[in-house]
């Protein structure tokens, strides 16, 4: 059976260059992609831009240039950014293409026909920012939260798609398949937006008031909802037609469809999309997962908060597969990362210079020393301490597949990593530099470096999906030039030629000084000589006030309290109260806990987060609610943040 896997990023707008938050999500689809062929799948991989709308004739208009210039010029940086990254698409989409334009308006035509797009009037609040209408609730203190700008009022005729018919069918799909939307959290958010009865969705812009998009088959006073035209890249790059006339693409790859994409673009993907899949008679992409944010100064990296890290100047500075391997190892996929290039710095001296690197060096410097530069023959005996490092690698290989497969990047490379540091270890509890003075101990010693070789080569394999350049020199340094493959080279003892010549290995990772820093983390700690910004004056003035210091307790005290990890369920507010929100929480065991913090978090915000709770309170009634338990919060200035925990970590963990 041949196995397939299609894999997509969201197609980028073009009214900004790239920067690091772009390059994260298709260097995670680039990993995913060589990790399935590795795993002996034929995949394949799109990304692309998404050149319609408001936001770039905007930024068209303020340069003085045609949309389609300014499309041309930025989509041109995105594709000029994949290659130095090792992000390497099967295709490329644009949707200013005229075969996804064609596409896009035969898929309106066919809907329009059949009655699930009507015409009506319609008055709502509609954010240029995300460019779509947002209901009351998403609204934070009347502010978009992703623009943090109030929305516009708009009434207009427009044209509506029929979403609320698909809205029951929607959510028995994500129930029935639990991975639809993963990490599970997004899916608990998508199902808690679907309580509410889906208003239809505004496909239609008049040609009044924007005209850089694609025009209606059915009315040209309109151009097409910019969203409504972009997700469909996901089908026009396969090569879909709406009469049933596909290309083979199409039909080998869209029953596997994976999209990727970060929380801000959940709504359409979970919701609009799977519907407007569903109007055209076609079953829904078979998995969405959603990513953090990564963070700088604490606020997600956009160019409207002038806070971004430029992937190019990155690799210029420390290297592809530093940079790779940093954002893989440093975010766990689904939650937020902060961004500093000290934490790069840190990694690339900690794990690549020194475990990885000096494994490298020091292993093929005792080829060069002892056996000639030749691969020694495999052992003819094993000892213990080479079982164990054997029984680990093959285990490694087991484990990464199964988080790599999972989107566990980070535990897929701590994986790795525990190997490395057993291979070092191996090192020094077999003293090899010892065995080579003495003659007898000569096979011990071609037995400890062919393990070590072997431990080499077995972690380069799936490194080849997180860093293909440091795996290719790995490879060529062990005399291998087959394409990395799970299936045959997944054990001990695979592939190693014995007696193949070892040519000069080269370093893998140069140490580097820690004096490197962006602007904004200079700024942050004010040695810029440069003035602090906005937010970090904001953040000044906003320190706590010191009401004097709680009185000591003792450790036996502190023991007294029971802090565990819970994982929110479900949230509610409590009727009649303004600050009271109800919480069913797991811990790991389901409890309630009621919370005094509806005034600062929505309940849809908080399912799927983890928080810290106090669990042996004694249960008290709040507004006719027992409450369980206490979640633990900070507060500044009257505003409230709940506590949680860096990492995902079971339900119901300890804190101490
Ligand atoms: N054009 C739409 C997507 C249409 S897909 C049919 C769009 N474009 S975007 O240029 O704004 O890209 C958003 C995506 O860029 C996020 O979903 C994520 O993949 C990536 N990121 C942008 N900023 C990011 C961070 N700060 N952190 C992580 N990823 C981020 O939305």
């Amino acid at each position: 059976m041949i196995m397939k896997s299609y894999i997509t990023t969201p197609i980028f707008y073009v009214n900004a260059a790239p920067h690091l938050g772009h390059a994260y999500t298709s260097i995670v689809a680039d990993t995913y992609n060589r990790f399935r062929k590795i795993a002996g799948y034929t995949s394949r991989f799109q990304t692309g831009t998404d050149e319609h709308g408001d936001k770039i004739a905007e930024a068209a208009a303020n340069s003085g240039v045609t949309p389609k210039e300014y499309a041309d010029r930025i989509s041109r940086q995105f594709q000029d950014t994949w290659p130095p990254l090792n992000v390497e698409p099967d295709n490329f989409i644009r949707t200013t293409d005229p075969k996804h334009i064609a596409v896009v308006q035969s898929i309106l035509q066919k809907i329009y026909d059949q009655g699930d797009i009507v015409f009506s009037d319609y008055t709502g609040l509609y954010c240029q920012g995300c460019e779509r209408f947002l209901t009351e609730k998403e609204l934070v203190d009347g502010l978009c939260p992703d623009h943090k700008k109030a929305p516009e009022e708009i009434s207009e005729k427009n044209y509506f798609f029929k979403m609320s018919r698909y809205q029951d069918w929607l959510i028995d799909h994500l129930k029935n398949n639990s991975d639809f939307v993963t990490p599970e959290r997004y899916k608990n958010e998508v199902l808690s937006f679907l309580k509410e009865p889906l208003t239809d969705l505004c496909i239609s812009r008049p040609t009044s008031r924007l005209t850089w998009g694609i025009p209606l088959p059915f009315d040209n006073n309109y151009v097409t909802y910019v969203w409504f035209d972009a997700l469909i890249n996901y089908l026009t790059g396969l090569g879909y037609s709406p009469d049933g006339r596909h290309a083979d693409l199409f039909r080998d790859f869209w029953p596997v469809a994976e999209h990727i994409i970060a929380k801000d673009i959940l709504k359409p993907h979970a919701i609009f999309w799977p519907t407007m899949l569903k109007a055209m008679g076609l079953e829904p992409y078979q998995k969405l997962h959603v990513h953090g944010y990564w963070n700088v100064d604490d606020t997600k990296m956009s160019k409207s908060l002038g806070n971004i890290i430029k992937p190019l100047e990155l690799v210029a500075d420390y290297g592809v597969d530093t940079v790779r391997y940093f954002l893989l190892r440093e975010m766990s996929f689904g939650l937020d990362s902060s961004f500093s290039t000290e934490a790069l710095i840190t990694r690339q001296n900690s794990d690549l210079a020194n475990d990885l690197g000096n494994l490298f060096s020091r292993s093929l410097a005792m080829v060069k020393k002892f056996t000639g530069n030749q691969i020694p023959e495999p052992p003819k005996e094993m000892t213990e301490l080479d079982e164990k490092l054997k029984r680990r690698a093959n285990k490694m290989i087991v484990s990464v597949q199964r988080n790599m497969g999972d989107f566990s990047f980070n535990k897929a490379l701590q994986n790795i990593w525990e190997v490395v540091s057993k291979a070092n270890k191996y090192i020094v509890e077999n003293a090899p530099w010892t065995l080579a003075k003495d003659p007898d101990k000569k096979e011990r010693l071609q037995a400890v470096i062919y393990n070590l070789l072997e431990t080499l080569r077995m972690i380069s394999l799936p490194l080849h999906a997180v860093m293909p350049d440091t795996a290719r020199k790995m490879f060529d340094a062990l005399g291998i030039d087959a394409e990395p493959d799970f299936a045959s080279m997944g054990e001990w003892g695979a592939n190693l030629k014995p007696g193949t010549d070892l040519g000069e290995v080269p370093p893998l990772f140069p140490r580097l000084e820690q004096k490197r820093k962006t602007e904004s983390e200079a700024q942050k700690r004010g040695d810029s000589g440069k003035p602090a910004s906005a937010a970090q004056e904001k953040r000044k003035s906003a320190s706590p006030k010191k009401s004097g210091p709680a009185p000591q307790v003792t450790f036996d005290d502190f023991l007294r309290l029971d802090l565990k990890v819970a994982t929110v369920k479900a949230a509610e507010k409590i009727p009649k109260s303004d600050r009271l929100l109800k919480l069913t929480v797991l811990a790991p065991e389901e409890r309630t806990i009621v919370a005094g913090i509806a005034e600062h978090y929505e309940p849809e915000q908080i399912v799927g987060k983890q928080v810290i709770i106090v669990a042996n309170l004694q249960p008290v009634m709040l507004m006719g609610v027992e409450s369980h338990g206490m979640v633990l919060a900070a507060k500044n200035d009257g505003k409230l943040v709940l506590s949680s925990v860096t990492d995902e970590i079971p339900a119901g963990s300890k804190v101490a």
